[in-house]
């Protein structure tokens, strides 16, 4: 479904019976909400989920091609308040931790339960920022297909990757269909986000962390970290993935996922 939030057009699926809390998923970048197919078939049984894709991404609106991370942060409360989303399970993935992270720190009461996957709370190194910067160029200059190529190797096991699996094809679909000059801008909005490291101490809402083995955007050694600072939280690491663990190894991701679901009730 599409719908204006604050006039900017987002593009989200809600599904599932209606239910106290819903679950909301907020993909990583460069892809989209297709990359929570996995969990959405799955938890759609029992829950009310929604998915939706970041501003730039999928079939959201680029507009202009100059994102912040405040601004999709704000994106959220106003999806949330328009589908009357009171309360609600947030669960992010890379730069969807990122999000809601910043959403949490602002919000907290809006939120019962927190799931960080394969993310960081630190804001860039000055030599990622650098990085970022080179991307942002050269993203626009040969477009998605080439950094789908640049960037799957570095997201998936070498298995995925090697074997060039349906998980690699379907990753690369996704990544492949949004427009170069959006991803561009959501570099920028990357580099610029703020540090929420801080903030980590005073959560209070209970808090699944979960990484996969091999991951090396976000490794375990980061999750163990925000670990230590989050006083109610409990962390898994994920076997036989890397950066997208929920695609790549979606049993073993959504059994702790339900675990921390009943834990809640
Ligand atoms: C992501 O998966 O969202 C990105 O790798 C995040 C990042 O580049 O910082």
């Amino acid at each position: 479904m599409y719908i204006k939030v604050h006039g900017f057009g987002i593009d989200y699926t809600l599904e599932g019976p209606k239910t106290d809390t819903t679950i909301i998923f907020i993909h990583g970048f460069p892809l989209s909400k297709e990359m929570w197919k996995p969990q959405m078939e799955e938890f759609k049984k029992e829950y009310s989920v929604l998915s939706y894709d970041v501003r730039g991404h999928g079939l959201s609106d680029v507009g202009n091609g100059q994102y912040t991370i405040e601004y999709c942060v704000d994106d959220l409360f106003g999806l949330m308040d328009i589908l009357h989303i009171q309360k609600a399970v947030l669960v992010g993935l890379s730069m969807g931790g990122y999000i809601a992270l910043r959403a949490v720190e602002k919000h907290e009461d809006r939120f019962k339960g927190l799931v960080l996957c394969d993310t960081r709370s630190e804001d860039d190194t000055n030599e990622i920022k650098i990085k970022r910067a080179h991307q942002a160029k050269s993203v626009k200059i040969y477009g998605m297909n080439k950094f789908a190529n640049l960037f799957l190797p570095t997201a998936l096991t070498q298995n995925n990757v090697k074997k060039r699996t349906d998980v690699f094809r379907r990753m690369h679909d996704i990544i492949e269909r949004n427009s170069s000059n959006a991803m561009a801008g959501i570099m920028i909005a990357l580099a610029a986000r703020t540090n929420t490291t801080p903030f980590l101490p005073s959560i209070k809402i209970p808090t699944l962390i979960m990484v996969g083995q091999f991951d090396e955007i976000t490794p375990p050694s980061v999750s163990i970290q925000m670990k230590e600072k989050i006083t109610d939280s409990e962390m898994h690491i994920i076997p036989d993935a890397a950066h997208l663990s929920n695609t790549e190894n979606p049993d073993e991701f959504n059994k702790y996922l339900h675990k921390f679901l009943k834990s809640l009730d």
